[in-house]
C-alpha cells in the first residue's frame, strides 16, 4: 500500500549475529532481512518462538545495534547516528510497548506517563498535564496516583501505551503488547491500537501472537529462523498460516519457503524452471533418476583421447596414458 506515502522505516540486508561462548558457537538471529513500513501503515510480524523477532525490533528501533545491514528511520540512517542524536531521532519519530509494562516500580502512573517528556526537558508541569489527559484518554484518569504495584496488568499496559504516545510518535514498535493480558484487556488495547491508527495515523510494527493483533494489521510478515519465509493479508489465521500465504522474492532474488511447503514438494533438491514469464514462476523438480538413466544409457567412454587421439580399445581406463588428460563420455 505505498500509494506515494514514504517509507517512516526501512531495513535493507539486517543480519544480527549473538556471541555465544557456548559449544555449538554463534546464533544468527537475523539472516539479510528486507523491512518497509510506509507512513500509517500496520505491520505485524508471526511467527515461533526463537525465529528472531524481538531481535528484529530491537534492531529497527536502535536499542540494539544489527551485526549488518541498515536502518532508516523517517528517511534517517539510523545505524550511521551516534549519541545525541541517535536518542534525538529515537525520542520524536518512534516509541516502543513490551509484553510488560516496564513501568518505574517507584513512580506513580502520572510521572511515569510524564518521563520521557521530562528527558526533552519539558516543564514539569505541561508534562503532567499532557499525562494527565492522555491517562483520561485511556480510561485510567482516576487511576493517575497509583503506583504500579497497585494497578491490574491491563492498568499497567494501558501506562505504558500512554508513556508511549506522550511524545506524539509517528511509528509504535511493539513486542508482544497484549502477550500478558486477559482477552478482554487485550481487546481494549488493540481499539485503543486502532484509534491511534485511524485517527492520527500513527504506524505500527508490532510482534504477536494474537490473532485479533494481526487481524488489526493490514499485513503480516511471517518469520522463521532469521527469514521471511511469506507475508499475509488481513486475513491471517495465526493457527494456520498456510491458508493465507504470498511469499515473497526480495530484490536480491532470494525466496525462502515455509518448512511445511518445502515438506510438501518433497523436500530440498534442484527444479526446473518451466515456461518462465513475467508474474509467474513455475517449478519442477528435476527429475534425477531420469536424468541419470536416459543419460547414462546413451552416453560410452571415448576411443580417443581428444587432446593426443591416444586410442583406447577395450580399455576401461578414465585416464589418458599417454598426456594425462581425462578420458570424456560421448554418445554412443
Ligand atoms: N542475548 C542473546 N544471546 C544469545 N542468543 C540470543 C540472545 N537473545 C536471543 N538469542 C537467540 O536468538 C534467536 C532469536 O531470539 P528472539 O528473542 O529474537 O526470538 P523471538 O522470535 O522473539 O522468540 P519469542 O517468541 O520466544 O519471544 C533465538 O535462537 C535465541 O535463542
Ligand atoms: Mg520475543
Amino acid at each position: 500500500m505505498s500509494d506515494g506515502r514514504a517509507e517512516i522505516l526501512k531495513a535493507d540486508g539486517l543480519y544480527h549475529v549473538y556471541d555465544s561462548k557456548a559449544e555449538d558457537g554463534n546464533v544468527v538471529a537475523l539472516r539479510g532481512l528486507h523491512v518497509s513500513v510506509y507512513e500509517g501503515e500496520a505491520v505485524a510480524v508471526v511467527g515461533p518462538s526463537g525465529s528472531g523477532k524481538s531481535t528484529l525490533l530491537k534492531c529497527l528501533g536502535g536499542l540494539m545495534k544489527p551485526s549488518a545491514g541498515g536502518v532508516e528511520l523517517a528517511g534517517s540512517r539510523m545505524t550511521r547516528l551516534t549519541g545525541t542524536e541517535l536518542v534525538n531521532l529515537r525520542q520524536n519519530t518512534v516509541s516502543f510497548i513490551f509484553q510488560d509494562a516496564n513501568l518505574l516500580p517507584h513512580m506513580n502512573a502520572l510521572d511515569n506517563v510524564a518521563q520521557p517528556l521530562l528527558h526533552q526537558y519539558v516543564l514539569p508541569g505541561v508534562a503532567r498535564a499532557k499525562a494527565q489527559a492522555l491517562l483520561d484518554r485511556l480510561g485510567m484518569g482516576e487511576r493517575s496516583r497509583g503506583m504500579p504495584e497497585e494497578l491490574s496488568g491491563g492498568e499497567q499496559q494501558r501506562v505504558a501505551i500512554a508513556r508511549a504516545l506522550i511524545t506524539n510518535p509517528k511509528l509504535i514498535l511493539a513486542d508482544e503488547p497484549t502477550g500478558a493480558l486477559d482477552p478482554i484487556t487485550s481487546r481494549e488495547v488493540l481499539e485503543i491500537f486502532d484509534t491511534l491508527h485511524r485517527e492520527e495515523d500513527v504506524s505500527f510494527f508490532l510482534v504477536t501472537h494474537n490473532r485479533e493483533v494481526a487481524a488489526f494489521c493490514e499485513r503480516s510478515l511471517e518469520l522463521r529462523d532469521g527469514r521471511f519465509v511469506a507475508q499475509h493479508g488481513t486475513d491471517v489465521n495465526i493457527a494456520d498460516l498456510s491458508g493465507s500465504r504470498e511469499l515473497i522474492i526480495d530484490d536480491t532474488g532470494t525466496v525462502t519457503l515455509p518448512p511445511d511447503v518445502l515438506t510438501k514438494i518433497g523436500g530440498p533438491g534442484r527444479f526446473e524452471l518451466p515456461g518462465i514469464e513475467r508474474d509467474s514462476l513455475n517449478l519442477e523438480r528435476v527429475d534425477v533418476e531420469r536424468l541419470q538413466v536416459e543419460g547414462k544409457a546413451n552416453l560410452i567412454l571415448a576411443e580417443n583421447c581428444p587432446a593426443c587421439f591416444h586410442v583406447y580399445g577395450d580399455s576401461e581406463e578414465q585416464r589418458c596414458p599417454d598426456c594425462g588428460s581425462s578420458r570424456p563420455m560421448v554418445q554412443a
